[in-house]
């Protein structure tokens, strides 16, 4: 038998999302302990880790399955939020989300406008169900050409995916430009993932557009990548079309429990992303005043950076070889560029010394 004659022709020729490795792997590869792993590829955020879990992971009933309505989890999201319960949907992470959107909307050879250099799994979903993206390149300072997205839309579109702040550039899509693609009638998704760090949202807009649909996260601002959470805001119809054809148990429930307990705690945890924000802008001074380098604003919780005549390849590894590992990018839009995310106070302390002795 022969498997490759079995398996469906265009999935066969999807590139695999690269995804990062963990602490753990990364201190094994490069024989430094992991405890001197400075983490800065994946924008997560160290500080998810002071939550108290204890005592509120021993009382889970392991035993039995989770809630397929998510119920107090969609209570406790209405209350963070302020939308109404029937507004909103869990998924296992906003990467989920992605997936049942697209699996609702997009047919095979239907199109997907995403905007370059953006976050992969827009096109990475669309590719596997079978449909066209077409990626409208961001202008010279990575905001969005709106022109040349709406020269884009035909009968055969469907979606438009924006993620706003933007990974891996940083940057907001302004109300005019989510106002000008709403009324152009294609489901708008704007991922807000990195929302609390921005505090700037279109979720207001819900009301007055059904073809709207926010995602957020609790991977960034509350550090709880591992627990794989986030949500939907929506209009009540889309809502319920998303809650039946979700995987019955998509939350499990540690991660139910833990981000009901990450609400309760958002003030804690919103003391820590303004220090995210601070490093933030330090990493960003630092590489802003070094000559001959491009760091680009950001509303989010890392940095893009372009290295001008200094290849980001060479600095990348320098920085691996001291524990420091930041991200860096096949796209050839950013190619030269490294992204780093904002860490601990002293990772960043540790982060800006070793680049001040490469970039000299
Ligand atoms: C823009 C954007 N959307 C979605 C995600 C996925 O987030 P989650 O961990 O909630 O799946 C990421 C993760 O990096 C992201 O940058």
């Amino acid at each position: 038998m022969n498997l490759d004659n079995y398996i469906r022709k265009h999935i066969k020729n999807i590139p695999f999302y690269e995804g990062v490795d963990p602490s753990i792997k990364l201190a094994e590869e490069s024989g430094i302990l992991p405890e001197d792993i400075i983490k800065l590829n994946a924008n997560e955020n160290p500080f998810g880790k002071t939550l108290a879990l204890g005592e509120n992971l021993s009382s889970i009933n392991i035993h039995e399955y989770p809630d397929p309505n998510q119920k107090l989890l969609r209570k406790s999201l209405s209350k963070y939020t302020g939308k109404k319960i029937d507004q909103l949907v869990a998924g296992s992470g906003s990467d989920e989300l992605i997936d049942i959107l697209i699996r609702i909307f997009l047919d095979q050879g239907d199109k997907l406008i995403d905007a370059q250099p953006t976050f992969g799994m827009y096109e990475f979903f669309a590719k596997i169900q079978g449909a066209n993206v077409v990626s409208v390149p961001r202008d010279e300072n990575f905001n969005l050409d709106l022109e040349s997205i709406l020269n884009q839309i035909d009968k055969s579109t469907k979606m438009i995916f924006l993620a706003s702040p933007n990974n891996p550039t940083g940057n907001l899509a302004s109300l005019k430009e989510i106002k000008t693609l709403l009324e152009s009638e294609l489901i708008v998704v704007v991922d807000e993932t990195y929302f609390e760090f921005a505090n700037k949202s279109y979720s207001g807009l819900i009301d007055d557009y059904e073809n709207l649909v926010i995602l957020r996260s609790f991977s960034k601002w509350a550090g709880l990548a591992g627990l794989r959470i986030g949500y939907a805001i929506s209009n009540p119809k889309l809502i319920q079309r998303m809650l039946l054809i979700k995987q019955p148990y998509n939350i499990n429930s540690a991660a139910e429990q833990v981000a009901i307990l990450a609400m309760n705690k958002k003030k804690n945890l919103l003391t820590k992303v303004e220090i995210l924000i601070e490093q933030k802008e330090l990493i960003f001074e630092f590489l802003k005043n070094k000559k001959g380098l491009k760091a680009y604003p950001s509303s989010a919780n890392f940095i893009l950076c372009d290295f001008g005549q200094y290849d980001s390849n060479d600095v990348f590894n320098q920085l691996a070889q001291k524990g420091i590992f930041v991200r860096k990018f096949s796209n050839q839009l950013i190619s030269n560029c490294l992204r780093i995310s904002s860490g601990t106070p002293d990772q960043t302390g540790k982060l800006l010394q070793v680049l001040d002795n490469i970039i000299s």
